[in-house]
């Protein structure tokens, strides 16, 4: 039997989305959350292939069950405001990923980490929350660094339809600003882990105006490779 993708965070708006474009292409799921009582009613009904465990970022111990095996991780994890603490993005963002590749030992799945535009500009607004966007940026960074198949994908703002268009762009420099549908976003997750041009790769992702037909061997074969342990600014 195919080995099982985990999807952290995949009770929340895109993590539901992805497993369920997960599920579609026939893939085993694992849905990983702070509680599998919640995780249950939120997420797409049990079936075939689809199983829920708990497991909180914040905990690395938590962690070590649910992604034994895995051949893919996704995570699409909310950060959390507080300036300190549990609900920080420190918490999150940046020692949950090191929490993550600490539990997988010597597995080397290909990772996913649902990100977002605007990390590398620290004088932006969110930065004031917890330094949200310096700790986002560290914990891409360690993801970089490590030594497995990565892809980090920085969605705009996120819409539950396509309210800038039909068609992807993605960047790379972290420059934009727009907006991305959810359903677009985890299309690219899945796309990510499916194609060989998907890995190694950090990128913007928005809507604009036109078509809705990507081309995904095109669209993330036109990307510039992330360098070993290099920091994509
Ligand atoms: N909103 C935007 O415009 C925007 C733009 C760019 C990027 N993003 C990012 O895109 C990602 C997905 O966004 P979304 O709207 O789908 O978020 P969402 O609906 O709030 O879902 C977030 C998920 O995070 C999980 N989670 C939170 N803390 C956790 C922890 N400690 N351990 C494990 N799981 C945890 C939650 O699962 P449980 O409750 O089951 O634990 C939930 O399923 C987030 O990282 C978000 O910051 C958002």
């Amino acid at each position: 039997m195919e080995s099982p993708t985990a999807v952290i965070g995949g009770t929340g708006r895109l993590g539901r989305l992805i497993t369920r474009r997960l599920l579609e292409q026939g893939g085993p799921v694992r849905v990983v959350g702070r509680s599998a009582g919640s995780a249950r009613s939120a997420a797409p009904a049990a079936g075939a292939g689809l199983s829920y465990l708990r497991g909180d970022v914040r905990e690395i111990e938590s962690l070590v069950a649910p992604l034994a095996g895995c051949s893919a991780v996704v995570y699409s994890v909310e950060p959390g405001t507080a300036d300190a603490g549990p609900d920080s993005p420190r918490a999150t963002m940046y020692q949950g990923v090191l929490n993550l590749l600490g539990a997988l030992g010597t597995a080397r799945p290909h990772v996913v980490l649902i990100s977002q535009i605007y990390v590398t500009r620290r004088g932006h607004s969110m930065n004031a929350y917890g330094r949200l966007l310096d700790w986002r940026l560290a914990g891409e960074d360690a993801l970089r660094a490590a030594d497995l198949p990565h892809t980090v994908i920085r969605p705009s703002w996120l819409t539950d339809h396509r309210a800038a268009g039909g068609r992807i762009r993605l960047e790379q420099g972290d420059l934009g600003d727009g907006k991305i549908s959810r359903a677009d976003v985890a299309e690219a997750a899945v796309q990510a882990l499916h194609l060989p041009e998907g890995a190694r790769t950090t990128f913007e992702m928005y809507n604009e105006p036109g078509p809705a037909d990507p081309d995904w061997p095109l669209l993330l074969g036109a990307l510039r490779r992330d360098e070993p342990a290099a920091v994509a600014r």
